[in-house]
């Protein structure tokens, strides 16, 4: 049976247009999801938008607009982004929809029905933009230190309440037994050190917001806005639950890692789910050095940034600036400068090479002896395989660079194809840069999918999508062909621009 898999990203609040800094996070689960992929399994992508929020009912009032119109038309915006810039979502789900309200409703009854819901009382801060509860100890200078420029509102009212304190020692077992829940590992032992403290019920209603899902067994109240944007992971799959159900892995920012790693399971385990595989969180970048911000200017549209340069651009340069979990920074000149020295240079060079010789020898080469670099497959399998995308990246470009050294060492150009133990050699080693240069591309489809393929068509081979992504590496077609010479692969990009 094919093995399914099944990733999510964060529904993305949707009172702004997505930058740059929410495509990372798409990009990321595009990448492990195009992986899986390839790796011959069955895959669902989800991805959609938390509309039952305070702050888009703001945004519409400051607009003027009526919210739902509102909410349709940033949904849509949404979609545009991810559409252009490639991302191959399976499911787009927006927390309006009916089918996710019913939902809602009906694991919020299981809840109730199990007495993990009870009605309380809610006094105290609450800041609009993290849409979260805030205690005295968790302000910086009486603020929100995620959102200084937001006024915290002061909550007093009849809510229900979550008996999350009835979880903590089931969550703390669960971490001891699920060592890699939460990647990377510095953010597991945040959490466990968290749970470890006191774990207070949470308020999961509220009185005075209009807009939202209203509670099943009391509809003056509507859910709080994290719990109804949580189960959107189980919305999406309620009419296959045994088969997607649990989550293979969410992609989560650190600022919504307690969200994820303590609300989540709880939530999940009291309605009769069980807690998801992985939790893949990531730090957060700033832009040349600032963080980004309407005000400075410097928040990248990531549609316009890859119609100017290039996806593959982006990808590369997101993906090995700084690992997967840590704070970061982008920097537009840099991005260029690694895409050149990496695609443009050192895989552009191994092409150039490959076509110059294969055009030498009427572009048809199959080989009889060569040289086998089989270590990396192995490695590469282990680093996608822990997500580690800073690493396979590095991996297949070092690998393409050991590639290019073994060329000029060996340095094909200069044999006389007039003679036969030289014409020979030549095809040789032509063989054995070819099928490295295959190996390569393989391990770099799941980040640039249709370039890759190009290139492989180019070199007279393709991908076998009915088999899987290490059978593709451990098998090497018997001949190659080159047809033409073409244009260069990767262009490359100044920085002047
Ligand atoms: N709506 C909630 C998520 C609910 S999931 C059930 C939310 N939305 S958000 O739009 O504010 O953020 C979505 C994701 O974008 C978060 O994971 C956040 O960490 C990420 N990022 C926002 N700015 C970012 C950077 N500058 N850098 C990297 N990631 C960034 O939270």
């Amino acid at each position: 049976m094919t093995k399914k898999f099944y990733i999510t990203t964060p529904i993305y609040y949707s009172n702004g247009v997505p930058h740059i800094g929410h495509a990372y996070s798409s990009l990321i689960a595009d990448t492990i999801a195009s992986y899986h992929r390839l790796g011959h399994e069955d895959v669902r992508f989800c991805t959609g938008v938390d509309e039952n929020s305070q702050k888009v009912v703001e945004s519409a009032e400051s607009l003027g607009m009526e919210t739902m119109a509102y909410a349709d038309m940033m949904a849509g915006k949404h979609r545009e982004v991810w559409d252009g810039i490639g991302i191959r979502y399976t499911d787009f789900i927006r927390t309006t929809e009916t089918r996710h309200r019913d939902y809602v409703q009906q694991v919020l009854q299981k809840s109730f029905d199990a007495g993990d819901i009870y009605e309380g009382f809610y006094e105290g801060l609450y800041c609009v933009g993290c849409e979260g509860f805030k205690k005295e100890s968790d302000l910086v200078d009486g603020k929100c230190p995620d959102h200084p420029n937001k006024l915290l509102s002061y909550l007093k009212e009849k809510n229900y309440f979550f008996r999350l304190s009835k979880y903590q020692d089931k969550i703390l077992k669960f971490y001891e037994s699920h060592p890699d829940f939460v990647q990377p590992r510095t953010r597991y032992n945040e959490i466990i050190e968290f749970v470890r403290g006191w774990l207070e019920d949470f308020s999961i209603s509220r009185e005075t917001n209009k807009f939202g899902i209203p509670l099943p067994f009391d509809a003056t109240q509507v859910t709080y806005v994290w719990y109804d944007a949580l189960f959107n992971y189980l919305t999406v799959v309620q009419n296959d639950e045994k088969k997607w159900w649990p989550a293979d892995m969410h992609v989560i920012g650190k600022d919504i890692v307690r969200f994820h790693g303590i609300y989540w399971p709880a939530m999940l385990w009291s309605a009769g789910y069980e807690a998801p595989h992985q939790l893949l969180t990531t730090g957060h970048f700033t832009v040349d050095g600032q963080k980004m911000s309407k005000s400075i200017g410097n928040v990248i549209d990531p549609v316009a940034y890859i119609s100017e340069y290039s996806g593959d651009m982006l990808t590369l340069y997101l993906f090995t600036a700084f690992p997967i979990g840590e704070d970061g920074d982008f920097s537009r000149d840099q991005a260029i400068l690694t895409y050149n020295a990496k695609l443009s240079n050192n895989l552009g060079n191994l092409l150039n090479r490959a076509i110059a010789l294969a055009l030498k020898l009427d572009g048809r080469i199959s080989g009889s002896v060569w040289k086998v670099w089989s270590d990396k497959i192995g490695q590469y399998i282990s680093l996608m395989d822990t997500s580690d995308l800073k690493g396979s990246l590095e991996l297949a470009f070092a690998y393409a660079t050991e590639i290019n050294q073994y060329v000029e060492e060996n340095a094909p150009w200069k044999m006389d194809i007039e003679i036969p133990e030289q014409r020979e050699k030549l095809e040789n080693i032509l063989f054995i840069l070819l099928s490295n240069l295959r190996k390569i591309s393989i391990m770099l489809l799941p980040f640039f999918d249709l370039k890759m393929r190009e290139l492989l068509t180019r070199i007279g081979t393709s991908y076998d999508d009915s088999i899987s992504l290490s059978d593709n590496l451990a098998h090497d077609p018997s001949e190659f062909y080159i047809a033409e010479k073409g244009e260069p692969l990767y262009m490359r990009i100044t920085t002047s621009k």
